[in-house]
């Protein structure tokens, strides 16, 4: 069985599934259940300074849901920890004394003042944790405090305070970011020049869940209003993927040591993000979802994958994808793909041949001698791929490169093997080489 066990920034976990800062973590008893279930590591819910914050007494969650009520996006309104500091304290002491080989990381917010994070960082390392992470991305209620999102939004405060971290703890500190911004590499660089040893992402997306058209309020809402929360949750995880390709790409932060997070739910959708580079994942809302268990469907998964892959270590495939990540000019406009059908699995229910006819390039043909038959017709496909996304079946309808010495029928031209991009291309007036 292929080894999970992870080594980041020098905090050892069993497996990398580390439960994210959130409700999952909030508490000791909760932490116990979930390292019981087999967690590698826990985020523990941010800690503040006293006096403790304030929830609204009403709903703080909202949920999008699927055609089967599958949950696939969250959106919540909470703050950090509404607890006292010395209660959570005192519990993740207690916590790591029992648990040893997992990972317990200290998720913090205090207000941008040098001495606050000073006497918070020497609270937390009393208390034998393995690290702490910096939560500059919370995008509600503490962001209006100058706290969370508010300080992750300018790259020059994530510096100052990392900067203060690294000089007074000895503890790994993990920068964790926000996507309410324009292009995650400034603040991934600001870390970086702080000194950060890690940084995480994604902390959640600015929101409105719905509206209560009986209402006419938007949705959740305590007593008649509500306030925008941040949304997680399966239907972010392409946007988490992205802002996690960019900091792994980008030559300012290449090789920093990432921990992913964002609607990560299944083990497919972890190893997605190892392959994308990072070193540990974090969970939220499958864990609010479906219970601490998931985590034994997510290591078992994970390690069947690997062992079919003859992948003996993480470290094996980490990273192995960010090459492939590149700017569209960079992009084979030699390359040339066309649909298939393969007729023994298509069950003719003609979608593939209404989108592609209203909205592509009406190259799917829904006939043959006067009977229903669904085929691609080469000479219009121009390979987009929009038929795949729709068809209800599974690998019935799949792309084919045509191989050098092929004609592709829609331009007639033979396709050569060659590689040739916008930069290159005579269509683009500003080609290289052109004057
Ligand atoms: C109810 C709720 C409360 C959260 N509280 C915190 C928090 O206190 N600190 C923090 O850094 N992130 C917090 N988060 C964000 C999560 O840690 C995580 O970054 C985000 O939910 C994306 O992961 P997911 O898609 O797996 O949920 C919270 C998320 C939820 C849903
Ligand atoms: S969408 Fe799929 S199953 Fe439906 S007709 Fe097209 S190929 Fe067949
Ligand atoms: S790949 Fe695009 S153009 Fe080609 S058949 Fe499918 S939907 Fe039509």
């Amino acid at each position: 069985m292929a080894d999970l066990s992870t080594n980041f920034l020098g905090i050892q976990s069993p497996n990398p599934f580390w439960l994210a800062s959130a409700p999952p973590t909030d508490k000791e008893v909760n932490v116990r259940r979930a390292f019981e279930a087999g967690w590698g590591g826990v985020v523990w819910k941010t800690l503040g300074e006293d006096p403790p914050v304030v929830n609204v007494n009403g709903p703080r969650y909202g949920a999008l849901w699927g055609p089967d009520r599958r949950v696939i996006g969250f959106n919540n309104i909470e703050l950090i920890t509404d607890r006292p500091l010395q209660v959570n304290l005192d519990e993740i002491a207690r916590v790591k004394r029992d648990f040893p080989d997992r990972a317990v990381v200290v998720s913090l917010m205090v207000p941008v003042n040098e001495l606050a994070w000073r006497n918070m960082l020497t609270r937390v390392e009393d208390t034998g944790a393995d690290g702490v992470e910096l939560n500059f991305g919370c995008p509600h209620g503490m962001s209006e405090r100058g706290m969370g999102s508010a300080v992750g939004q300018v790259p020059e405060y994530i510096q100052q305070v990392t900067e203060w971290c690294k000089t007074h703890t000895r503890l790994p500190v993990i920068v964790k970011l926000t996507p309410n911004i324009t292009d995650v590499r400034f603040p991934a660089r600001a870390a970086r020049a702080g000194g950060a040893d890690g940084i995480s992402l994604i902390n959640t997306i600015n929101s409105v869940i719905g509206v209560d058209l009986d209402r006419m309020t938007m949705s959740p809402a305590t007593d008649g209003w509500g306030s925008h929360g941040g949304y997680c949750g399966p239907a972010v995880k392409p946007i988490a993927l992205n802002m996690v390709a960019e900091i792994a790409r980008d030559p300012d932060t290449a090789g920093v040591p990432l921990s992913g997070i964002g609607g990560i739910t299944t083990w497919r959708d972890a190893a997605e993000f190892i392959a994308m580079g990072c070193g540990t994942v974090q969970v939220c809302t499958a864990a609010m979802v479906y219970g601490f268990k998931i985590v034994q469907d997510l290591c078992s998964g994970l390690g069947n994958f690997m062992d079919d892959k003859g992948y003996r270590t993480l470290d094996d495939f980490r990273g192995r994808a960010v090459p492939t990540v590149k700017n569209w000019n960079q992009l084979n406009l030699n390359h040339v793909e066309k649909a298939v059908i393969h007729q023994d699995t298509c069950i003719q229910c003609g979608r593939c041949h209404v989108v592609c006819e209203d909205t592509s390039h009406q190259a799917i043909w829904a006939t043959k001698d006067g009977k229903r038959h669904f085929e691609v017709n080469d000479a219009e496909c121009v390979g987009c791929n929009l038929c795949v996304s729709i068809c209800p079946v599974p690998g019935t309808i799949t792309m084919r490169a045509l191989q050098p010495g092929e004609t592709d029928a829609r331009t007639g031209r033979v396709v050569d093997g060659s590689y040739a991009n916008w930069t290159t291309h005579p269509n683009n007036p500003m080609r290289s080489g052109c004057a």
